[in-house]
């Protein structure tokens, strides 16, 4: 066996196991203090926004740094408004996946075909990157909602250019009007998962940027990142555990039996949540609301259990994830579209960090700590 090179860097500047505790850039989008569970986007906290503000406001403020004007936002509506209806190609992709695809797999498929004909594909200036931005914000409730009802054998839903990115998802969705409180609702999960700092998946659009690689890449990027079960994927596997609960009365010990096992219990803990996630709280409140509305308790009441038995067995906070699972399948949205819906939000996020980027670049290029074999003499096969 060969010897083991011995590490050259002191062991105090050896990152820990996922970067943790690294600050590996900066930014002037978001502001999380872990400690006490607050979360701002430039300044305002998500508290405020959730209340009073909306998805289009939000994805403004990211882009710009300040709330826009009423003429603005009205500006704003109107742009996202012209761009709803994605080009035709991005539906032959839709009707030719296997039903079995995952959705995550089919959105990052149609945003990077959409890259090959954005007119500003390759232009990485601050005009080119928030007309990117507006496009691809604009278009991802369509790629998700109507490759659904295709998938479905349903004829795609109309847009109304009039209406919010909120509304207009429920409505390609189900193909009809949605409820305005529903509206609401999914407006604030919007608002809720737009910007998060760095993480992963925004960390994997800006390595990507940072090459002076284009918008599309690197929210391309940053889907394949988001899929996976530690980050984004975690809302669908919440959903698939409260499927598999017996009831309410039977979750302690199901969820006890998971941990003595080892498992992950999903939409529990955080890198960054010393406390609960801010996020949680909101959706809380609304996973109540929006199960009493639609006449179908279960699923916030079974999310409750699950909270309290992982809470007092292993003293771990919600996440984002834990009431979104419930909230979406109140809203009449497939399981399978969640880590999707979860994509849409977040690309505000990805694209204003990717214009930060772009703003003031320098390639992302980390060191790693050499761990493998000592310097040693080639042997040419036969002598091997
Ligand atoms: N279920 C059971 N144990 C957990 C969990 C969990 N959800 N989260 C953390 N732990 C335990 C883990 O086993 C470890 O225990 P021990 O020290 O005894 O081995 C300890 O807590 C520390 O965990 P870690 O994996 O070192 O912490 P991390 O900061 O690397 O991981 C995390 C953060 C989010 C990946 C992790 O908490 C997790 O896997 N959670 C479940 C997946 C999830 O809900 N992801 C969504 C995150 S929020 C939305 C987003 O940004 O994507």
């Amino acid at each position: 066996m060969a010897a083991t090179q011995t590490p050259k860097r002191p062991a105090s500047t050896t990152p820990k196991g996922g970067l943790e505790g690294i600050v590996a850039g900066r930014s002037a989008l978001c502001d999380i203090d872990g400690r006490t569970g607050r979360l701002l986007y430039a300044g305002y906290d998500i508290v405020d926004l959730a209340k009073d503000s909306s998805f289009e406001e939000t994805c403004w403020l990211l882009w710009h740094g300040e709330l826009p004007s009423k003429e603005e936002l009205q500006g704003l509506r109107a742009e996202l408004g012209a761009n709803l209806d994605p080009r035709a190609s991005v539906w032959d992709i839709a009707a030719d996946a296997p039903d079995s695809a995952d959705r995550m797999d089919l959105l990052r498929t149609q945003v990077s075909l959409l890259g090959m004909s954005d007119p500003d594909v390759a232009e990485n200036s601050d005009d080119a990157n928030r007309a990117k931005a507006t496009r691809l914000v604009a278009q991802t409730p369509a790629l998700i909602a109507t490759s659904e009802r295709i998938s479905a054998g349903f004829a795609p839903a109309d847009v109304d250019p009039e209406q919010s990115i909120a509304w207009n998802f429920l409505h390609l969705l189900h193909g009809e009007a949605p409820e305005p409180a529903d509206v609401r609702a999914f407006d604030v999960c919007l608002i809720l998962h737009a910007e998060h700092g760095m993480n992963a998946s925004t960390f994997a659009a800006r390595v990507t940027a940072a090459t002076l690689s284009d918008m599309h890449s690197a929210v391309v990027s940053a889907i394949g990142t988001l899929k996976g079960p530690l980050h984004g994927g975690a809302n669908e596997r919440v959903m698939e555990l409260l499927r598999d609960l017996p009831d309410v009365a039977g979750t302690r010990q199901h969820v006890e039996a998971m941990l003595a096992a080892k498992q992950r219990i999903m939409g529990f803990g955080h890198r960054v949540y010393r406390t609960e996630d801010p996020r949680a709280t909101i959706l809380r409140e609304y996973s109540r609301e929006l199960g009493e509305r639609h006449g179908e308790k279960k699923w916030y009441e079974l999310t409750v259990a699950v909270e309290k038995a992982v809470h007092e067995t292993k003293g771990l906070y919600p996440n984002v994830d834990l009431y979104s699972g419930s909230v979406y399948t109140s809203l009449g949205i497939p399981q399978r579209l969640f880590t999707p819906i979860f994509a849409m939000s977040r690309m505000a996020g990805w694209t204003a960090n990717v214009m930060e980027q772009h703003r003031d670049n320098r390639l992302i290029r980390p060191d790693s700590e050499y761990v493998g074999p000592a310097p040693r003499d080639y042997v040419p096969t036969e002598a091997r």
